[in-house]
């Protein structure tokens, strides 16, 4: 971006520097720069050292027309996601010159994009998911049996939230059920890179080196590991699960290859839980923190739905998504150049004060809720009708039983500019 652009928009720095770091999103602090930003500087260029300057998008409606239009901005030609010069290097260095690490649809843009998405979008339709509710019922009744066990104080982000999605999206890929817990270390390991309590390189983190922390590329490495057997298991015995359509499936009229296939389980089975647990958790603690909209609920259960978009709006599990600018041009009053860099905010969209009424209430009678929790365009989220109803499901079931619900302590968020929820949720509840 040319000089003059970059000075007319810049972000202040102390407002650029809360984009980019992980502790803003665990603290909520980055509500307060997503609020001056959305009125002073909607579209403005953030520059921060050791990270290529990027602009930052935090209006609802320009998050939406950004998302819609998928050729003008791109998710591959640079990393989707926010990367320090650093590790932008060194993915480059590894991959003979590509930004990626792995070849998911994140990755991908128009024509590959649709050809590998189709593999599997429409086995993510209600449709064909609604034969999946009896199966993940029975999850969500485990969840909360197990929930009822624990004497009325549990961590409900350990006890219920972390391993109801989990178990759900491994039965889905055909994951077994021992391995659960090491599919929920190394996708908490990508998420928390830069999170002390939960990255793999939690020094390099807590010596708030976050780039030392993402340049830990073992945490892939032994995702790959571990699908690599799995995805050659699935192609010599094919089964009825998700994990055996992707590694029998064709592009072009040839199998895909073994990076295509890892890198699909790998987006799958880490944003298949995550997202789902971090909503989940984060219901519960607004709900814990604002009883009369648990009372709404309590008496009068066909709000559960609007419960389950609301919280999703209220967590934004996904905080940023990042697009490459792909020619020249004028956009929102401002002048994006050839390869820019930009970052999309959903969970300042979800904060919009143009587009939601009382945006910092939590309220599960909200209506309409136009969050961009979920994106948009060609990119809108794969698993948004499953996560939907995985959170339906469980509330089906938890809510007529719980009869009380308060903190016991204090909860924290985890520390990520990617995504983010709840680590730590103290309750203590009453059940019937
Ligand atoms: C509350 C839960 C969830 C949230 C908030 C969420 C959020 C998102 C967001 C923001 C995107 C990017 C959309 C864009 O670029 O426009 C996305 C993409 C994606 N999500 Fe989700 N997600 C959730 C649950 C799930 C689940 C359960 C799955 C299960 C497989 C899943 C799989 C994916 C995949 C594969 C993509 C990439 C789609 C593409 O690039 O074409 N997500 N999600």
């Amino acid at each position: 971006m040319s000089v003059a652009e970059a000075v007319d928009h810049r972000i202040p720095a102390e407002r650029a520097q809360t984009l980019v770091s992980p502790q803003a999103y665990a603290d909520g602090t980055i509500h307060e720069t997503y609020r001056w930003l959305r009125k002073h500087e909607p579209l403005g260029i953030a520059e921060v050292e050791g990270v290529d300057p990027f602009w930052v998008a935090t209006r609802h409606a320009d998050i939406l027309e950004i998302s819609r239009q998928n050729a003008l901005f791109h998710n591959g030609d640079r990393s989707p996601t926010l990367t320090s010069q650093v590790a932008d290097r060194k993915v480059r260095e590894m991959m003979g010159g590509s930004p990626h690490l792995l070849r998911t649809l994140i990755h991908m843009d128009a024509p590959d994009h649709m050809k590998y998405r189709v593999l599997t979008q429409a086995w993510f339709l209600p449709q064909n998911i609604r034969s999946l509710e009896p199966r993940i019922r029975e999850i969500a009744r485990a969840a909360v049996a197990k929930m009822a066990a624990s004497g009325g104080r549990c961590d409900f982000v350990r006890e219920v939230a972390l391993h109801y999605p989990l178990h759900v999206i491994m039965t889905i890929l055909g994951v077994p059920e021992e391995d659960e817990p090491r599919m929920l270390k190394l996708t908490q390991e990508i998420f928390g890179a830069a999170d002390p309590e939960l990255g793999r390189n939690a020094a390099a983190a807590q010596a708030a080196q976050p780039e030392e922390a993402q340049f830990d590329f073992s945490v892939i490495t032994d995702f790959m590991d571990y699908f690599r057997r799995f995805s050659e298991a699935k192609r010599a015995n094919p089964t009825d699960d998700l994990g055996s359509l992707i590694a029998n499936s064709q592009v072009d009229g040839r199998p895909i290859s073994d990076f295509e296939a890892l890198s699909y389980y790998i987006i799958v089975a880490t944003a298949g839980h995550d997202t789902t647990s971090s909503s989940t958790a984060g219901a519960l603690w607004a709900l814990a923190e604002n009883p009369q909209e648990f009372r709404k609920l309590k008496a009068d259960p066909s709000l559960i739905p609007g419960l389950v978009d609301e919280s999703i709006r209220w967590t934004t599990p996904v905080k940023t998504f990042m697009r490459t600018v792909t020619e020249d041009v004028e956009f929102a009053g401002r002048r994006l150049k050839k390869n820019d860099w930009l970052m999309l905010c959903y969970a300042s969209g979800n904060r919009d004060e143009e587009v939601f009424e009382e945006p910092f209430a939590f309220k599960v009678d909200r209506k309409p809720n136009k969050h961009v929790a979920f994106g948009y365009g060609a990119h809108v989220c794969l698993g948004q009708h499953l996560a939907k109803m995985e959170m339906r499901i469980l509330w089906e079931e938890l809510i007529p039983r719980v009869k009380s619900v308060e903190l016991a302590g204090e909860p924290a968020m985890s520390e990520a500019v990617f995504v983010n929820g709840p680590k730590r949720l103290p309750i203590r509840f009453e059940m019937a």
